[in-house]
């Protein structure tokens, strides 16, 4: 331990506690975020470096994490009971809230080592409001002093048996120089290992904390022998508490009249520590057994504890030169006035007396500290006091009292009075933050204040606050807490009473007292006796005659017999209220004067979940057993992946079955994060249940460095498995005849559901909520798991049975397919050579067989860097550390799938097919023999994978003994889109025996398919996908639906309707999308019917948004010319009715109800005629968009047609210039695919428009490839053929020639914020809704603003093509209606750097299953990340194109931006840049693969270099390439040449 060097007080108090104990229990602001001193503790015991005091020699100490605010001391009774030592290091945070278990571990030898919170200004309070629970309280002031008294502290507490706390300023040493540890040889002679030994080996029964177990520490039979300065009157701790309590009275008032005549001590430090030095040498070694209960053995006194710390220092003093005491004197021996300082900076005070000038006032001074603060021995006290001290001034850091005088100074007060000496004038100061300037200016005043003929008491000396700085954990809460905060703030406004909350104003009152739920409590039963004294005193004025009016009178009564409800009270409130204004009457006045009462409050306590661990003492128990109208929110913050706990004791219990239990209260269980509407709701019942009501709120923390995100999935998880419930629980349901209990998620846990099965309560439940039936009895455990793989495996060797040939089993590991399907036809081909086949998922073979396999081939593609897809990773994680698994007998082989040039970057070359590289390394190491060698597929090969497998499989023929078997069948080709479409009756299917079936959330894999061309996509919640997996449990299947909105225009009442749609049977928001239109997700298989009958009545529809055919329709919102927009927006429309499908099939699944055959066309007989499509459909999606110039907001260049609106001279629609070809979507490293920009075919007239779309679209049809969906699109047609050769295709079908392109000019595509006026004098106004996400959060109420806005708005929404929504047509004179609401709901706020603005992102994670990466939820966090640069750089209103796409797809357009990412790999992202500002040049690769810091450092350097180097008005994407940072992509074909960084070569 010498050699660590020791830079905090929290690590060198570390270095020894971590020495002298058998268990540290390392109190942290949560289990991710290290403290000061866990840091050094993990790494002590990573390096698993030996402890002194364990019993087995060199064992290494226990760390044990415990978080903050889970009532850590409970950690402490197992260990220390079981008689092994136990630390706890901890901020002072903890003390007050732990108080109870600080009385009885007081008599257990447990050290408590406290760095003092918060940390630039520490609040003593916490320290001397613990000063009566019988600890030993030590303190120190410096690096060096931490660390020795830290030693004494371990010393003392196992010499004396008791508990010792030592406490310090973790801030005074800030700025020392770092030391060296001291010699294990001294610390483990200071701290006496025979006592230790004795300790360890008596164990201390029972296990209950909360009865009394009888325990009292005793001293030793062997005397301690006693040093010179140790001896004098010691006051036992009891008895010294006792006076200072029962002496505070007559101590006050005998304060102003000064002490007289105290006998006059002769002992200064000096030469107490001296004596103690002889002491020690004198001595035999210092011993107590203080472990065990012999009533013959006298207490541990005082005069003990004294003793023993005398000793150990002696003995310090002896080994390291340092000179400790009880009460330690610095300055002049002579002095006449002296300070007492119970505070931070003891240095900074005795520096400034000893530098003072000869005429301040404080020259000559003396300074007296306390080292042992408790015990506190008066005599000592005075014994260090020199006799020619006249007067003390007591300075005490105790930032708010609880009694008038400070504790320090009652202290000091019953010490020097009742003993002689000279100290005739004592007088109290309260300590406020002193820095070195202000040092001199407050001892002045101290001194001036102390000399003066009537000093003042209680005098405030420096400042109240201390300069900011950041929060130390002690204080922090969750910063996301705030949420339900302010939704309590939202719901209830000013009438929402938060009795506890930190910041509240309790004047006087500590801080961490007033935010305790039983002072908030208290507070609250006198809030409600308040209030119901004056309905009485009301009552009493309205039948009085001391009105002077009659007319107060009648408004009173009805006020009274209103006074409990809320809504009603409220209105009589306001009549009452003027009535008595105008009264004016003395009577009237003094009740005015209580206005406030008149309303209703709703009265809330919050509390966190370490209410959990003891019920009995906990504020929910309090206000359960009062039955009190009062609320009680808890706020849990236990992280779902945290939520298993080692210790019995520590079983955290469930506050909502014993607050149901209870019987009389309103119970709920909420998660902001999971349903937003339904915390609304548990809150606004419990306001309005007149009994107690407990509001559960899950908002899991691990740290100050939380994002959303992380809180956001989280929640989900638990939520989702039944960890933590939705659900709320109202005893007043029983009387309507309504069940009491209602579930708001899916699924519970176990002693719910049995809490529920008891009264027979489930059974209520199923009837009333049918829809959970199939969940609710679901258990989460991973034992079900197990199960399901067995049952699974068994089944297989069931069929197998009877059939010769050798087994063969079959693995795959595959994300996306491709390894899956190979492994399908491998088990097909193995089946015709007559082998036994078995093919499964790597994630369902139980690992137990393995070694009983005879051939076992694994087939595994590569995911995120050189990982196994998600279903291998459990076989590996179960295989790779396996020490026991003997495969000797087994044969195997393995085929990798992955790419060479995934990650590009030579140094991460090792990442290419590393899963099958690494199983295969691990089954040889088994003793497992090959069959044949390993085999790799490289998506960069010619045929891609198939290369390499080609090579591969015959050699697994041949070793199996099976290459040439006569007669195989021919192999089926596989099933396309092609065949599905083919063979779906016009898009029929099976989707009405699909959604049928309950026994699954999802629909069959053609069925998903064909519903595309519904408008719905199946998707399943990747948050939460791994989770579920492990219970056993399919993904959460949900549906995604996509509105069909030509040039996204909708009425307000549409906007409700689409409101309403999401939060009845979607996931509470919507998503305004790139192609304008209205985005569902979330939307259950029961609920997809529902959803589209909704849509449909709101006279929008949902068929063909997605899927092989025509989608939506765009057209450029452009608020400021409306006519003109409408002549437009009205072709945009016309050409999306011209190429609807005309399939029924969308009419008949979705529109007619069961029971209603009439509109269901009759079964197979149907023949549904598609004129345009025919029975195939088109190739690939099919994409049109209208621009009007000069806005190309609609990226005209992006789509497979892109038309160009061009005016006439006399200011109409003449016409459009029509561009083809141009679609986003393309394949990572995979060269033949490219996004491309449309090219232009010629100009069409207005009335012949959508002919034309027509013709481009059938020549698609017919020539597009129908073979490979990666080169179906049309730009691949146009390409291939030649744009001039397929312009004469169309104008063949067209029958008449393009007319020649007319002249235009584009100049951005983002969208123009705030209010604009177009020519009729309406008024528009474009909202900034970050990539497109409609929803409200406890910060932002959007969504419910928008709905109120569209409650009342006249004109029209628009949504705009970069997900953004233009309120228009306001009429002036509506104006400020409008006005109000959006102010009201903040949605006018447009303060947001340009980039932002600029800024869009497609959905990606949770709900896309395409998505590689994060894009919607962290774009804003990145861009967040970049701003301080823009400002930095003077850019903040410079617009930059930035877009973010999960993955290479493009759904928000990204190879058309000025700098974009397209996700790669989970948190990996490929950057392009060199985009042109008005979406008429593609991007290039920039750089592969990067995450979030290299991004950044691009980024920042990127913006820097372009702020400095730019030519006036040159945008960032031109200025790029003129910067020659990239080269220009001039079209797409050469969107992969020169790209900036060339992949590296092979070796
Ligand atoms: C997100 C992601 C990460 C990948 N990472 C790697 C990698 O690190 N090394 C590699 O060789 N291939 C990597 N690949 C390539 C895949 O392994 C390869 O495309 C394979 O054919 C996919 O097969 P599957 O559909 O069965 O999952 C990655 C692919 C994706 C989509
Ligand atoms: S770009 Fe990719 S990840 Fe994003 S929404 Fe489209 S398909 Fe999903």
């Amino acid at each position: 331990m010498a050699e660590v060097k020791l830079r905090t007080p929290q690590e060198a108090v570390a270095a020894i506690a971590y020495q002298a104990s058998d268990v540290v229990v390392s109190v942290q602001p949560s289990l991710a975020s290290d403290s000061k001193f866990s840091t050094l503790l993990k790494q002590l015991a990573a390096k698993k470096t030996p402890g002194l005091v364990a019993k087995t020699g060199d064992a290494v100490p226990e760390i044990q994490s415990v978080r903050l605010n889970t009532d850590p001391l409970l950690s402490v009774f197992t260990p220390i009971r079981s008689g092994r030592l136990v630390s706890v290091t901890t901020t002072s945070s903890i003390l007050l809230p732990s108080v109870a278990h600080l009385y009885k571990l007081a008599n257990f030898p447990v050290v408590l080592h406290v760095a003092l919170a918060p940390g630039n200004f520490p609040d003593y309070t916490a320290i001397t409001s613990i000063r009566n629970s019988g600890w030993t309280i030590l303190q120190s002031w410096s690096l060096q002093e931490a660390h020795d008294i830290a030693l004494t502290a371990h010393a003392l507490a196992i010499r004396s048996g008791k508990g010792v706390l030592h406490f310090f300023d973790p801030n005074s040493s800030a700025s020392q120089e770092p030391i060296d540890a001291t010699s294990s040889d001294v610390v483990r002679s200071v701290l006496n290992l025979d006592n230790v030994r004795r300790f360890q080996s008596a164990r201390i029964g029972g296990s209950n904390i909360y009865a009394d177990d009888g325990r009292v520490a005793v001293v030793s039979e062997q005397p301690e022998p006693l040093s010179a300065s140790a001896s004098g009157a010691v006051n036992g701790v009891q008895s010294a508490v006792q006076s200072a309590v029962n002496g505070v009275q007559s101590v006050i008032s005998s304060v102003q009249s000064s002490v007289a005549d105290l006998a006059s001590p002769t002992i200064t430090s000096q030469s107490s520590v001296k004596s103690s030095q002889q002491s020690a040498a004198s001595s035999p070694p210092v011993a107590s057994a203080a472990t065990t209960i012999e009533p013959t053995v006298p207490v541990v006194s005082s005069e003990d504890i004294f003793n023993y710390a005398a000793a150990i220092w002696s003995q310090q003093s002896g080994l390291t030169g340092r000179q400790y005491s009880a009460f330690e004197y610095r300055g002049n021996a002579k002095a006449e006035n002296c300070l007492f300082l119970f505070g931070s900076d003891v240095a900074l005070f005795s520096d400034a007396i000893a530098q003072a000038k000869t005429d301040d006032s404080f020259a000559n001074a003396g300074l007296i500290v306390p080292r042992l603060y408790r015990p506190w021995l008066g005599a000592k006290l005075l014994a260090a006091i020199p006799r020619s001290v006249k007067r003390v001034a007591v300075l005490e850091q105790v930032s708010r009292k609880t009694t008038k005088w400070g504790p320090v100074l009652i202290d000091v007060l019953t010490s020097v009075k009742s003993a002689a000496g000279g100290v005739q004038t004592i007088v109290g100061h309260q300590l406020g933050y002193i820095s070195k300037e202000t040092v001199q200016h407050a001892l002045r005043g101290v001194f001036r204040n102390l000399t003066s003929g009537k000093p003042v008491q209680n005098l405030e000396v420096g400042k109240r606050e201390a300069p900011e700085h950041a929060p130390e954990y002690g204080l922090e809460r969750p910063k996301l807490e705030t949420a339900y905060n302010k939704i309590l703030d939202q719901l209830f406004g000013s009438r929402a009473y938060v009795a506890n909350s930190l910041d509240s104003d309790n004047a006087g009152i500590s801080g961490t007292i007033s935010a305790t739920p039983e002072f908030g409590f208290g507070s609250l039963l006198a809030r409600k006796e308040r209030r119901h004294k004056f309905v009485g005193e009301v009552k009493e004025a309205a039948s009085s005659g001391r009105f002077l009016t009659e007319v107060p009178k009648r408004a009173l009564a009805k006020w009274v017999a209103n006074a409990d409800d809320v809504k009603k009270s409220e209105e009589a409130a306001e009549d009452a209220v003027s009535k008595l204004a105008i009264d004016n009457s003395r009577l009237s006045k003094s009740l005015l004067q209580n206005k406030h009462f008149f309303r209703k409050q709703s009265l809330w306590l919050v509390g966190s979940d370490a209410w959990s661990y003891d019920f009995g003492n906990s504020g929910v128990h309090h206000v359960l057993a009062s039955g009190e109208n009062v609320n009680v929110l808890i706020i849990d913050s236990t992280p779902y992946s945290e939520r298993a706990a080692a210790d019995a004791n520590r079983r955290k219990k469930d506050i909502g079955l014993y607050a149901m239990n209870f019987g009389n209260a309103y119970v709920a269980s909420t998660a902001v994060y999971s349903s937003y509407t339904q915390v609304l709701q548990a809150m606004d019942e419990a306001d309005k249940f007149n009994g107690p009501s407990v509001v559960l709120a899950y908002l899991p923390y691990f740290g100050e460095h939380d994002s959303p995100l992380t809180v956001l999935q989280e929640t989900k998880k638990a939520v989702d498995v039944g960890y933590w419930p939705l659900y709320r629980w109202n005893p007043d349901n029983e009387k309507k005849g309504e069940p009491n209990f209602s579930l708001d998620s899916e699924r519970i846990k176990k002693e719910l559901k049995e809490f529920l099965d008891r009264d027979n309560r489930l059974t209520q439940l199923m009837r009333s909520q049918p829809q959970f039936g199939g969940v609710l009895s679901e258990d989460y455990g991973t034992e079900i798991r197990a199960q399901q793989k067995r049952q699974a495996k068994d089944a297989y060797n069931q069929l197998l049975e009877g059939l010769f040939g050798a087994p063969l089993t079959i693995l795959f590991g595959s994300d996306n397919g491709n390894a899956q399907s190979l492994a399908k036809r491998l088990g097909t081909r193995g089946r015709a050579r007559g082998l036994k086949t078995t093919v499964m998922a790597m994630e369902d073979y139980p690992v137990e067989d393995l070694p009983t396999e005879e051939n076992i081939v694994i087939l595994t593609s590569t995911a995120g860097q050189g990982e196994f897809p998600q279903n291998g990773k459990p076989l590996w994680d179960a295989i790779k550390d396996n020490t026991e698994l003997d495969l000797a007998s087994v044969k195997f082989s393995v085929f990798g799938l992955g790419d060479s040039h995934y990650w590009p970057r030579k140094e991460d070359r090792v990442y290419y097919n590393k899963p099958a590289k690494d199983l295969d390394r691990v089954l040889a190491n088994f003793g497992a023999t090959r069959l044949a060698d390993i085999g790799l597929g490289d998506d960069q090969d010619p045929d891609g994978y198939q290369t390499g497998y080609q090579e591969w499989e015959p050699k697994l023929w041949e070793a199996l003994g099976v290459a040439n078997v006569e007669g195989l069948p021919e192999e089926p080709p596989p099933i396309t889109n092609e065949d599905i479409k083919i063979a779906s009756n016009y898009l029929r299917g099976t989707i009405l025996e699909g959604l049928k079936d309950t026994s699954t959330g999802a629909i069959s894999a053609a069925d998903q398919q064909l519903t595309k061309f519904h408008g719905t996509y199946m998707q399943d919640d990747r948050d939460i996908r791994d989770e579920r997996k492990a219970q056993g449990l399919e993904p959460a299947y949900s549906f995604m639906i996509r509105c069909r909105l030509p040039g996204g225009v909708s009425t307000p009442k549409q906007w409700i309707q689409m409101d309403d749609i999401s939060n009845e049977l979607g996931n509470e928001t919507m998503k305004l999308t790139t192609r304008q239109t209205f985005q569902f997700h979330g939307v259950v298989k029961g609920k997809l019917k529902p959803a589209m009958q909704a849509i449909n009545r709101a006279l929008m529809t949902t068929i063909a948004a997605c899927g092989d055919v025509n989608r939506n329709v765009m057209c450029s919102p452009l608020p400021s010319q409306s006519k003109y927009h409408r002549e437009v927006f009205a072709c945009s429309q016309m050409i999306s009715d011209h190429l609807l499908p005309s399939t029924t099939a969308y009419h008949e699944i979705w529109l007619t109800d069961d029971d209603d055959k009439k509109t269901q066309v009759a079964g197979e007989a149907v023949q549904d005629f598609e004129p345009l499509y025919g029975p195939t459909y088109l190739p690939r999606k099919f994409k049109i968009s209208i621009a009007i110039p000069p806005h190309n907001d609609v990226d005209v260049y992006a789509h497979d047609i892109g038309l160009i609106a061009i005016k006439g001279s006399d200011g109409r629609l003449e016409g459009f210039n029509l561009l083809a070809g141009g679609g986003m979507g393309a394949t990572h490293n995979n060269k033949k695919t490219y996004p491309q920009v449309g090219r232009m075919l010629g100009f069409v007239r207005t009335d012949e428009v959508h002919v034309a779309c027509e013709k481009v679209m059938l020549v698609q049809r017919d020539f597009g490839d129908r073979k490979n969906r990666k080169h179906a699109r049309l730009k691949y047609t146009i390409d291939d053929m030649g744009v001039d050769v397929f312009r004469g295709k169309v104008e063949e079908q067209w029958g008449k020639p393009f007319e020649p392109a007319r002249p235009f000019h584009f100049d951005s595509n983002v969208d123009t914020f705030g209010w604009a006026k177009d020519e009729h004098g309406m008024n528009h106004f474009t909202f900034f809704i970050e990539n497109g996400r409609i929803e409200d959060t406890a910060e932002f109420r959007m969504k419910t603003g928008l709905r109120e806005i569209a409650k009342v708005h006249k004109g029209e929404f628009r949504l705009t093509p970069n997900q953004h929504l233009i309120l228009s047509n306001v009429a002036d004179e509506d104006l400020a209606a409008v006005k109000a609401l959006m102010a009201e709901y903040k949605l006018d706020n447009l303060h947001f750097s340009a980039l932002r603005l600029s800024s869009s992102a497609c959905v990606a994670f949770p709900t896309c299953g395409l998505a590689m990466a994060e894009s919607e939820r962290y774009l804003p966090v990145l861009i967040s990340k970049l701003e301080a640069c823009l400002e930095e750089n003077g850019l903040r209103q410079d617009s930059i194109i930035m877009r973010m796409t999960g993955c290479p797809n493009g759904c928000a357009r990204p190879w058309l931006a000025e700098v974009a990412f397209v996700g790669k790999a989970y948190g990996a992202y490929n950057m392009y840049l060199g985009g042109g500002y008005h979406g008429q040049r593609l991007n290039k690769l920039y750089r592969s693969s990067i995450k979030e810091d290299e991004i950044l450092a691009i980024m920042k350097g990127l913006l820097k270099r372009y702020a400095a180097e730019r030519n006036e008005g040159e945008r960032f994407g031109d200025w790029t390439i003129r910067a020659g940072v990239i080269k220009a992509t001039t079209e797409g074909r050469d969107f992969h040449e020169g790209v900036a960084e060339e992949e590296s070569d092979e070796e």
